[in-house]
């Protein structure tokens, strides 16, 4: 596929990886609305892509919200007419592990890291259908969308768009839109600091954090810190949506861990194979 003269929508795109696409896509000719929560990193993100002559534009929206997405969208069209290619990538680091849970957290996590890429694809799907020349949507899931991790809102979230991505591969196919799934390993990204778009109405009752989690958010902060440049996670995904890869990993490092699932799964049916379930 030929991306030049094409228009991308990408949410998440002030920070991290969004900005890391938004870039890299900019730089193969296509022109990028860039859609975030976050005005002031999005005006700051605009300004540095278009020191470099990218062809970009803004708007403000929290996708969890589908009538902001629903405004982001006719914005995308106002001004760039049509729009080929949807990234959604805005996500949240949000939710702790079994004992730390709690109502408000689940919600803004399942609301943004979930909701937000189904209200894409549904708001988005019908526009990139309608012009006859075919698109692309990325959806930006994780490693832990794919190994056992804790039982936390996260990875439920993120299983949840793999499976989505997977699915609407199969479906969109037929109609010209291609479908890949963004997991990656560590990238150095704000991802840790998420509270900090954390909209009031999921207000944060997580006051006391158990020690433990505290300890798990420290060490994946060290990660993060010293993760992959988001810069190349941006080629990667562009690289992707030439190829239609289905999935875009950025590193090996979690493989093993992704095989021994698929062993666990696989030692499920050994269990069972040989025996004859009975008739209903
Ligand atoms: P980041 O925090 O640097 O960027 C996320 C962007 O999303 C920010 O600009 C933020 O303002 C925006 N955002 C947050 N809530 C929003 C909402 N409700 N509506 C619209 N925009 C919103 O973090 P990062 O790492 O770039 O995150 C991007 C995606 O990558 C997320 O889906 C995350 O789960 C995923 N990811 C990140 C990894 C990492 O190591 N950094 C690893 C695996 C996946």
């Amino acid at each position: 596929k030929d991306l030049a003269g094409k228009t991308a929508f990408v949410t998440g795109g002030a920070s991290g990886i969004g900005l890391g696409i938004a870039s890299a896509l900019a730089q193969a000719g296509v022109k990028v609305m860039l859609c975030d929560i976050e005005q002031g990193a999005l005006d700051k993100a605009l300004a540095g892509l278009r020191a470099t002559n990218a062809d970009v534009a803004g708007v403000v929206a929290d996708v969890s919200l589908k009538d902001e997405l629903r405004k982001a969208a006719q914005a995308t069209l106002d001004t760039y007419g049509d729009v080929h290619i949807l990234v959604n990538n805005a996500g949240v680091g949000g939710g702790g592990s079994y004992g730390a849970w709690t109502d408000a957290s689940w919600d803004w996590t399942i609301g943004v890291n979930l909701m937000g890429v189904i209200w894409g694809v549904e708001i988005f799907g019908p526009l990139i259908e309608r012009h006859g020349q075919g698109g692309h949507i990325v959806n930006t899931a994780s490693i832990a969308g794919l190994i056992s991790g804790s039982g936390n809102a996260y990875n439920v979230t993120k299983y949840g768009v793999v499976s989505l991505s997977e699915g609407l591969r199969a479906e969109l196919a037929p109609r010209n839109i291609g479908v890949s799934v963004l997991c990656p390993g560590f990238i150095r990204t704000r991802i840790v600091d998420s509270a900090r778009n954390r909209p009031d109405r999921f207000p944060d009752q997580q006051q006391v954090r158990p020690s433990a989690e505290a300890e798990w958010l420290e060490t994946v902060r060290a990660r993060v810190e010293t993760g992959i440049d988001p810069r190349y996670v941006g080629d990667l995904v562009r690289e992707g949506i030439e190829g239609d890869w289905p999935y875009i990993f950025t590193d090996a490092e979690f493989e093993p861990v992704v095989d021994a699932r698929f062993a666990m799964i696989k030692q499920g049916f050994d269990r069972i194979r040989d025996r004859t379930p009975p008739a209903g």
